[in-house]
């Protein structure tokens, strides 16, 4: 298993390339399953969690290639509608082919996902959107079996706010028959990049970027080209790391519309941030000043950037508060935080972070994607070693992370 080894060692300071989203590019490519014909991608950022679809979704009879950030799908000659366990069991996005196959080829056998190191993380809406447009569904053997004949457009009202729920439900909607609205939809933007790709595939939506989406369902959809817009979580980490090492350092490939609660954040903690159409600059100059906030759904505070917040208020100056409300098990980076000298008491679902003058290097045990990075942030202001183990966690979500943050000056390396 891979480890990464990180010499705390001052200001990052240069430019960064941000790739594209991971959590734009997964329900992307599944959407390759709604047409026989070629979709053309660019942008896809190079992750472990991409490899996992292209090979499922090749599994299924998929043709794929992929080169470099360029990939290439056609659903002709897809046949075999089914995920398997072995490869829902490894990334739980997988449960995204279940809304095009029963759309598209009127079945899919789809393994349920368990829970994963966050939290439960059950589909019980997935199931009962699709249920609702007219699917039938059982859970056998742990398979969640879908069929209907053709889906029907249907009102679909989500208990609460869930990103892949609404990305699985809005492509089945897209050849179902008739109109779909979907109340109580994700708005976060890797949603609106994929509704756009499907309106490019001929998809009729409106009311895309709300949380009000309705889908007028079509017999069929064709082929067509796209770029992956930019991964505002990848880009908020390397903020975070800029800044908890007082450095200055340019984004591009960016906007910084996507980021706005982080952006506002990072201004809250003493960051200077200038911005244009596609880059963002943040230069700081001084001990950042602790943050409080609460993760919420698109446009507020991302779940996915609290672990990276935690490591920036462990060296802040003052007390942050900092409240979970979308997993109820997000906070295991706090023990291996504390190994390398934070001070962090959690009080249920929050976490009470008293800034402390400086870490000491340690080593370090990846639990989840976003733990794994608020690691690495803490490990580049650490005094000392810091080695952090089971990165393929990192891998998963990450685009060569270490080579990215060592062209900015951070000395960061891999150990296999
Ligand atoms: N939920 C249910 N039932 C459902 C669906 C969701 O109870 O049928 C609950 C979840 O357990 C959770 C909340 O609703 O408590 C929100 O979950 P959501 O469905 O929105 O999460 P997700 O779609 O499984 C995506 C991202 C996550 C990100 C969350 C929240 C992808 C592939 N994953 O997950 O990304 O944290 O939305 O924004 O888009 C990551 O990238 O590290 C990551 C975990």
């Amino acid at each position: 298993m891979d480890k990464l080894e990180i010499q705390g060692n001052g200001p990052l300071r240069g430019e960064i390339r941000v790739s594209g989203a991971k959590n734009a590019a997964l329900p992307i490519l599944c959407a390759g399953l709604l047409s026989a014909d070629t979709i053309s991608l660019d942008n896809v950022p190079r992750l472990q969690d991409v490899g996992t679809t292209l090979k499922l979704l090749r599994q299924m009879g998929m043709k794929a290639e992929q080169d470099g950030t360029h990939v290439t799908l056609n659903g002709a000659g897809v046949d075999l509608p089914e995920a398997p366990y072995e490869l829902v069991k490894t990334m739980r996005a997988s449960i995204l082919v279940l809304g095009p196959l029963v759309a598209r080829f009127g079945q899919a056998r789809v393994s349920l996902p368990g829970g994963c190191a966050i939290g439960a993380r059950p589909v019980d809406q997935h199931i009962k959107g699709l249920q609702a447009m007219g699917a039938e569904i059982s859970i056998e053997h742990g398979f969640i079996h879908a069929r209907a004949k053709r889906l029907k457009g249907a009102r679909v009202v989500t208990d609460m706010i869930t990103v892949t729920g609404t990305e699985n439900l809005l492509m089945a909607a897209t050849l179902a028959d008739g109109e779909t609205v979907l109340e109580n939809a994700a708005r976060e933007p890797e949603v609106t990049d994929l509704a756009n790709l499907l309106v490019k595939m001929g998809a009729r939506i409106e009311g895309i970027g709300t949380d009000r989406l309705v889908i007028q369902g079509v017999d069929r959809l064709h082929g067509a080209s796209h770029a992956v817009i930019a991964d505002r979580i990848e880009a908020g980490t390397f903020l975070c790391a800029a800044a908890a090492t007082l450095g200055d350092v340019v984004l591009r490939g960016v906007s910084p519309h996507i980021l706005d609660t982080v952006l506002d954040k990072l201004r809250e903690a003493g960051a200077a941030i200038e911005a244009g159409e596609d880059w963002i600059r943040l230069k700081m100059a001084q001990r950042p000043q602790s943050v409080s906030f609460r993760t919420s759904e698109y446009p507020a505070f991302p779940t996915d950037m609290q672990a990276q917040f935690m490591a920036l208020n462990s060296v802040a100056g003052g007390v942050a508060r900092i409240t979970e409300t979308i997993f109820e098990n997000r906070f295991m980076h706090v023990q291996e935080l504390s190994r390398l000298g934070a001070d962090i008491a959690v009080e249920g679902n929050t976490a009470v972070v008293t800034g402390v003058p400086r870490l000491s290097g340690a080593k370090v045990m990846a639990t989840d994607l976003r733990a794994s990075a608020s690691l690495v942030i803490a490990g580049l202001v650490a005094e000392g070693e810091t080695v952090i183990d089971r990165i393929y966690h990192l891998d998963r979500g990450y685009d060569r992370m270490e080579d990215k943050l060592s062209a900015v000056g951070a000395k960061i390396r891999r150990i296999a």
